[in-house]
């Protein structure tokens, strides 16, 4: 079960009560039975699509640096979680047990590394409107 600890806390209000919902509709997978897991998935899934739309839409109108990188893992994850639920459905249900641990090890690398430098960088005065504040790496390099 994965718990929101303090050290992944981004400090950017909208992301972090994003990640606390993510928090409670990856824990939901584990507490059903039966078609119950089909529907905690789709929860899972449209919190995925909503939640890394609003990230990468932050990331494009700041002109994020390491764009690339953080835009697919979010791209990994929630077609991770579509193939869950395709395998569900197919007669798999034992693989939605897997998404917990899975999901809850990228979590926790995910917030404290691409989603914190993604906030700090947002936390820079005037960077939404006037673009990057510092020349940083492309692809999957942090801000200088
Ligand atoms: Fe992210
Ligand atoms: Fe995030």
């Amino acid at each position: 079960m994965l718990t929101l600890t303090p050290e992944l806390s981004t400090g950017n209000g909208e992301i972090d009560r994003h990640h606390a919902d993510f928090v409670e509709a990856l824990n939901a997978i584990d507490a059903v039975e039966g078609d119950d897991v089909l529907v905690a998935l789709d929860r899972l899934i449209a919190h995925c699509e909503a939640h890394f739309a609003f990230e990468n839409e932050q990331m494009e109108a700041s002109h994020f640096p390491p764009i690339g990188c953080h835009l697919g893992e979010h791209e990994m994850v929630i077609e991770t979680v579509r193939e869950v639920r395709r395998r569900v459905v197919a007669g798999q249900p034992e693989i939605a047990r897997s998404l917990g641990p899975a999901l809850s090890e990228w979590f926790s690398n995910h917030v404290q590394s691409m989603d914190a430098v993604l906030a700090r960088y947002l936390a820079q005065p005037g960077v939404i409107e006037s673009g990057p504040v510092q020349a940083g790496a492309a692809g999957c390099g942090l801000p200088a």
